[in-house]
């Protein structure tokens, strides 16, 4: 199947991730990432007493096909990655995930909802805008690109 195709967000359960689904997201994060996290360095985030993680599932068998990390300190938590496979993307499944995890933290007493997102990933962008969260400051160069100059580190908040 392709990109374009339009999948089903209801045949998608999302279910909460433990370190021991670490190497499942260590598996996604490689396939959308130019600097992959290794699945021991997703378990140590996993293992965090204010992780707050979910994890998106789909077809039959089921495969991981979206994550969202999250991190909670006292009353604000930060959203530590977020991805959805290539295959999935364009469907929502993003917006679903924030809203999951959006709806969790509140649960947990958080009151803002912190990320950093480079200012050249559109896509990241308008999920974070459409789930409510604004710019309140920015990391000049931030990220480095092979081939062209430094991009900005936007970061946004949302009070929750
Ligand atoms: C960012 C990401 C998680 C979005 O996942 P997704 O499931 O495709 O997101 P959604 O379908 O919920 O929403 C995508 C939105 O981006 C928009 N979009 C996609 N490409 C775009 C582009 N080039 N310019 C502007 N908007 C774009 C879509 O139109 C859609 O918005 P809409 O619903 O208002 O039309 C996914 O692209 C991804 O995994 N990217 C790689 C990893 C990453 O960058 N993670 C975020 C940084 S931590």
């Amino acid at each position: 199947m392709t990109s374009q195709e339009k999948r089903d967000l209801n045949l998608v359960s999302m279910l909460w991730a433990g370190p021991e689904l670490a190497p499942e997201i260590a598996g996604l994060h490689a396939g959308l990432f130019a600097e992959p996290w290794d699945a021991a360095s997703v378990g140590k985030l996993l293992e965090h007493p204010g992780a707050t993680t979910l994890i998106a599932k789909a077809g039959f068998p089921k495969t991981s096909v979206g994550f969202v990390m999250g991190q909670i300190a006292a009353d604000d938590a930060e959203l530590l990655s977020m991805g959805v496979a290539k295959e999935w993307q364009g469907n929502g499944l993003a917006k679903k995930l924030m809203e999951g995890l959006e709806r969790a933290l509140k649960r947990s007493g958080v009151k803002r909802l912190f990320l950093e997102v480079a200012e050249d990933n559109p896509s990241a962008l308008s999920v974070y805008k459409a789930r409510g969260l604004a710019e309140i400051t920015r990391r000049k160069a931030y990220y480095a690109r092979t081939g062209g100059p430094a991009v900005d580190a936007i970061v946004m908040s949302k009070n929750l």
